[in-house]
């Protein structure tokens, strides 16, 4: 009787872990993005304050994404800004990766040798990403600082 009842037992968790891997398979996919690049509009946001960085004159609200079987890459444009009397442009970027951090990799630049645009992965379908900025400003200690990368989902549309 025991035993029986042990076997009943292993079969009904055998059925419910089934069922649950079901599950997280079919909202995995219904979360995942067809292949196919899109524009999808971004912010630089700050990294403690639900509200824009600073930083956000200096970015191109339209970025790029490019899908390839749930592989997500991102491209942001971005130009100099000026703050006070001073312009600057981002020069370097990190972007949170999941487990740690991406150096963004620059793909354009403009005539006066700035960074124009930066590509690097998007580890997950979240609104907020947190990024790490240098624009190489002195004010600014030279460093990189702490900041988030807004992704508006519900813009994202075909390019
Ligand atoms: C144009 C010349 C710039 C000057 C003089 C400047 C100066 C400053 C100063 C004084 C602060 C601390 C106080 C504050 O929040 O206002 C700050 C914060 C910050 N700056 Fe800049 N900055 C410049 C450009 C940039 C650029 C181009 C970026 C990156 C693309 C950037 C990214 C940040 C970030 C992430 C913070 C932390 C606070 C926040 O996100 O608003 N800055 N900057």
């Amino acid at each position: 009787m025991k035993n029986k009842m042990k076997k009943v037992l292993a079969i009904l968790m055998a059925v419910m872990t089934m069922v649950l891997i079901g599950c997280t398979g079919v909202m995995a996919k219904s979360q995942s993005i067809k292949n196919g690049t899109y524009k999808v509009t971004v912010n630089f946001w700050k990294a403690d304050q639900n509200k824009a960085s600073m930083s956000n004159p200096s970015l191109n609200k339209t970025a790029k994404l490019r899908v390839n079987n749930g592989k997500m890459t991102m491209t942001i444009y971005t130009h100099p800004m000026t703050y006070g009397k001073q312009s600057a442009a981002l020069q370097e970027m990190k972007v949170y990766n999941g487990k740690g951090w991406t150096q963004a990799r620059v793909v354009s630049r403009d005539k006066k040798g700035n960074p124009s645009a930066f590509s690097f992965p998007v580890y997950k379908k979240t609104t907020y990403i947190p990024i790490q900025v240098n624009p190489h400003v002195k004010q600014m200690g030279n460093t990189y600082l702490d900041a988030r990368l807004k992704i508006s989902w519900d813009t994202l549309k075909k390019a």
